[in-house]
């Protein structure tokens, strides 16, 4: 089976690729290097022994997808490519508008002339907005906060669109919770460029030394030590959940709906303590206001994902940090040029 990986060079995107090679699947790689870099291609080939069929390429760009899926026809794709600053979304709405909506519609238009029927989409439980009850489930109500989350709100819409106009597309609209890990071999990780936006990244650069000190966005929250609770998620159990969605999604026409996360939140104290015994040290922090647009608390019910694709997540929060250390000590500016 190929799979085209849109933004198959980013975070998510590399991690799935190792584990569908792994398993013997044939990952296509599209990418226009927008918040990644080439050099993943060789570690991915480090990783699995197999270097990865990629084209540069941007999802915008229709001309150039018929290349692709001329020279390599695919049966899947697993959508990954799109911006996700919460922050840079609220700057330049349209860009993220344009990158992530117009860029979908493209490549559904590039997939339907190819006659590709099945999407495993990148969503995230920012579509949740300032959820009431905690855990979430997918029948939860939606709303968008911030253009990134409208952005995500608005390609689930066109995607159910598409589905009732075109009943033989499978839809799968997967909910991230928050990402985080690396692969255990230390070769690939998490590399954002510039300050980083999220924590675990943040606090992996105070430990390695980039950074002086944590800024800790608000302990006044209604949660037990008063900082913000998540559902981080291991990149690699996110990986098996798209394979899952996949062997799903093609046996399955119709829209489908599943969160990624454990079912379990910690707070930022915690993910920091967490963080501290696995690299042996204490590591500075300062507490700030809040951060604009977050809310105290979010973990998903991933039960449907159990049920329906016989998924969960296996991996604690110590192996996430484990595995996020090894790579940023080994890697401690991240990927070469
Ligand atoms: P990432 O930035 O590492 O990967 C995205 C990749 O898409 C990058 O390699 C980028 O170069 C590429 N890309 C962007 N625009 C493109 C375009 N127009 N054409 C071709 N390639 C393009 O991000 P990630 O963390 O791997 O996230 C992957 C997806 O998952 C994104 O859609 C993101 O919104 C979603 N998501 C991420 C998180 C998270 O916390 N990491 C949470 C929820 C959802
Ligand atoms: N935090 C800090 N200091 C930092 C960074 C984060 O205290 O330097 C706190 C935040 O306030 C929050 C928690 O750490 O309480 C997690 O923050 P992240 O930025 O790591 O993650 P978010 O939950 O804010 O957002 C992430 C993705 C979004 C996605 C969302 C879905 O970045 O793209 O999850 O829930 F939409």
């Amino acid at each position: 089976m190929n799979v085209l990986l849109t933004g198959g060079t980013g975070y998510i995107g590399s991690h799935t690729c190792v584990r569908l090679i792994e398993l013997g699947l044939r990952p296509v790689l599209l990418d226009n290097f927008a918040n990644s870099k080439r050099a993943v291609l060789d570690r991915i080939e480090r990783v699995t022994g197999v270097r990865p069929l990629f084209f540069e390429a941007d999802i915008r760009d229709r001309r150039r997808l018929d290349e692709v899926l001329a020279v390599q026809p695919v049966d899947a794709v697993i959508h990954f490519a799109g911006l996700k600053a919460v922050g840079e979304s609220v700057q330049r709405p349209l860009t993220y508008y344009d990158n992530n909506v117009h860029g979908t519609c493209v490549l559904l238009e590039a997939l339907q002339a190819a006659e590709v029927r099945t999407m495993i989409f990148s969503s995230s439980a920012t579509v949740y907005g300032d959820a009431r009850t905690m855990p979430i489930v997918e029948d939860a109500p939606t709303e968008a906060t911030n253009p990134y989350g409208r952005s995500k709100l608005m390609i689930e819409g066109i995607l159910r669109d598409l589905a009732v106009a075109q009943p033989e597309w499978s839809i799968t609209l997967l909910r991230y919770f928050n990402p985080v890990g690396a692969h255990p071999s230390g070769a690939m990780g998490e590399d954002p460029q510039g300050i980083p936006n999220n924590l675990v990244p943040f606090i992996a650069q105070v430990a390695v030394g980039r950074r002086d000190r944590l800024t800790v966005f608000g302990d006044d929250y209604p949660t037990p030590d008063g900082t913000g609770v998540r559902d981080y998620i291991h990149v690699l159990d996110l990986a098996e959940g798209h394979v899952a969605a996949l062997q799903h999604g093609h046996r399955h026409p119709g829209v489908h709906v599943y969160n990624l996360g454990t079912g379990q939140g910690y707070s930022v104290l915690e993910v920091l303590r967490a963080f501290e015994r696995v690299c042996g040290r204490e590591l500075p922090y300062a507490v700030a206001p809040r951060r604009a647009g977050d809310v105290a608390s979010c973990w998903a019910d991933p039960e449907r994902a159990g049920r329906e694709l016989g998924w969960r997540a296996e991996r604690s929060l110590d192996r996430m940090c484990e595995d996020v250390w090894r790579w940023q000590s080994a890697n401690p500016t991240g990927y070469p040029e």
